[in-house]
């Protein structure tokens, strides 16, 4: 992709926050020193087999963006440790929370990236991805603000691209208008299909479920969550 038709997409700039309260002590540590080390380096080109980023043979490879807090990656490294994870998350205290499990858990198949997604996916070697977990993406619910929702015609063209033939992009939110505004974009897409089999398969949760924390709060304020599920032709 060019540097132009970078600038031309939407939804390239990251609009969330970065800083929150000031870190503890540790881990302002962990940020300086672990994250070096589980950070992929975009400064040099990606291997040709993505794999080679971790000290085991994973058997599957699952990007998860934007993770928050971090409760569902940790759990599926810890339920899957033959799959590697790449996470991404722009927030700092996210970032500094996730190294604070990671180095409690001993969790190995785990890779950071701590900035703009799309940066990364640009990055990334094509068909190297079996699945991409979008969780609760921030919502943008004011019609104004939908064109910078994470889902949009040139980032399904990124996950369509990073994405082995087969592979899952899986999307759970709280917000209708996303909801159906990703059953759009996807629907007309062509790289995409919605795996649904019946009327309440989009209001069950994927297998293993552990919840988010955006999720939580969805639940408190009582709303009731989407989660699909699209292959990649
Ligand atoms: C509403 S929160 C949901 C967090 C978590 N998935 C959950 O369910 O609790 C959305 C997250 O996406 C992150 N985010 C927003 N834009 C992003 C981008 N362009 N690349 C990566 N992460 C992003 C935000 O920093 C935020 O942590």
């Amino acid at each position: 992709m060019t540097d132009a038709e970078r600038r031309s997409r939407a939804s390239e700039a990251f609009f969330g926050r970065r800083k929150g309260k000031p870190l503890r002590e540790r881990q302002a540590q962990h940020l300086q020193t672990v994250l070096p080390v589980l950070k992929v380096d975009l400064s040099a080109p990606a291997p040709a087999d993505i794999t080679t980023l971790y000290d085991f043979p994973p058997n599957r490879m699952r990007l998860e963006i934007g993770f928050g807090g971090g409760e569902h990656l940790i759990h599926r490294a810890q339920e899957t440790p033959d799959t590697a994870f790449i996470g991404v998350e722009p927030f700092v205290n996210s970032m500094a929370k996730l190294i604070g499990s990671i180095e409690e858990t001993g969790a190995r198949n785990i890779r950071l990236y701590d900035d703009d997604a799309t940066v990364l996916l640009d990055w990334l070697p094509a068909a190297s991805i079996d699945q991409i977990d979008l969780l609760y993406p921030d919502p943008w619910p004011k019609k104004k603000h939908w064109k910078r929702r994470f889902v949009s015609k040139v980032n399904l063209d990124r996950f369509a691209r990073v994405l082995k033939p087969g592979g899952l992009f899986c999307f759970a939110s709280d917000i209708d208008t996303y909801v159906n505004w990703t059953l759009m974009h996807c629907g007309s897409h062509p790289a995409f299909v919605w795996t649904a089999e019946n009327a309440v398969d989009w209001l069950t949760p994927f297998a293993g479920w552990p919840g988010t924390r955006y999720e939580a709060k969805a639940k408190r304020e009582g709303r009731k969550s989407a989660y699909l599920t699209f292959r990649r032709l």
